[in-house]
């Protein structure tokens, strides 16, 4: 099956670093974010991936550059008109089934479980707060209403950014209906109105729960789910071999390819290629690549 992994957004809740570094790559628990969703899609027999590449599009290719098993597509949105707009772009017309990703979310799932059948399922996470998501109302798992960050939610199951869908020509046409007929919320053409479409038409459309849902989508997010990704690792943190710290501890943090980290203490951060701390004490935030610290002090 092929999967559709829309990455041409600007990240602007993650600036200053998306100004440099595209969204998907930023790294988390050692690896870009990208890395992390790639395995469990690709251990689950995914071969063929469209990529929807924009801002720093050249960074994905580069980075797909040695995943030279796969196929790998990518179509260029050169107008950032909303999620279901860009993922109309990888949409073939053919009576296949696709998988679609958001990549800034590590989702935990039985994938191949998931990918199998010939249902339409979404992906869903119970959150607290569903005033800031896409929602959907069901009974039992039968999707009976969607909505696109409503302020009067209806339900607390958020749209977690894992769908699969039975027919890409049948998405297709939902989105170019909403195209034709200029239907957008909140000035984009939503991926959420094109399924709602696709549900007041008779098609059903099931929801999965997620074991687990790791946001990489904000500063706060990104590093706890750092955090909750170091943890796992032997010492609870991510050294990249290429680093070296002398007189300096780094728990709950990631410190990427070429730092060096003198009588320095990080907790929970994660600090990017290149950077040279020196007599720093750092709390939960993210060092931009090749910074040079001496002295900095801080903590949220
Ligand atoms: P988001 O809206 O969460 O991502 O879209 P963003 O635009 O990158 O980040 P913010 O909101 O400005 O901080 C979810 C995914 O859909 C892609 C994004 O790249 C992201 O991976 N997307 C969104 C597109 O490819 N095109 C769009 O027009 C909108």
């Amino acid at each position: 099956m092929k999967a559709i992994i829309p990455v041409a957004g600007q990240g602007t809740r993650l600036l200053p670093h998306t100004r440099t570094v595209q969204k998907a790559l930023l790294p988390v628990g050692g690896k870009p974010v990208l890395e992390h969703i790639l395995a469990p899609l690709i251990e689950a027999g995914i071969t063929s991936i469209t990529f929807i590449v924009g801002h720093l599009g050249g960074q994905i290719r580069e980075f797909m550059s040695s995943f030279d098993s796969m196929e790998v597509t990518y179509v260029e949105q050169t107008q950032l008109l909303g999620l279901g707009d860009a993922v109309k772009l990888g949409l073939e017309a053919v009576d296949e089934p696709v998988v679609i990703v958001l990549a800034d979310t590590i989702m935990e799932l039985d994938y191949k479980n998931f990918l199998q059948g010939h249902n339409n399922v979404i992906g869903v996470v119970e959150v607290d707060n569903p005033e800031d998501f896409g929602i959907v109302e069901t009974v039992g798992r039968r999707v009976v209403d969607l909505m696109e960050k409503p302020s009067e939610p209806v339900s607390n199951l958020a749209i977690a950014g894992i769908y699969r869908l039975a027919s890409q020509l049948q998405l297709r046409k939902a989105l170019d209906k909403l195209r034709a007929d200029r239907v957008m919320t909140k000035g984009e053409y939503q991926l959420t109105d094109a399924l709602k479409l696709m549900l007041d038409n008779g098609v059903v459309i099931r929801t999965e729960e997620l074991d687990n849902w790791l946001d990489c989508g904000t500063e706060v997010t990104l590093l706890s789910t750092n955090r909750y990704l170091v943890q796992q690792l032997p010492g609870g943190m991510f050294v990249h071999p290429d680093s070296k710290l002398e007189g300096s501890t780094a728990r709950g943090s990631s410190i990427m390819e070429n730092c060096m980290l003198i009588d320095t203490i990080i907790d929970d951060c994660i600090i990017m290629s290149g950077a040279q701390l020196r007599s720093c004490y750092i709390h939960d935030e993210i060092v931009k690549a090749g910074a040079q610290l001496n002295g900095y002090v801080t903590g949220r």
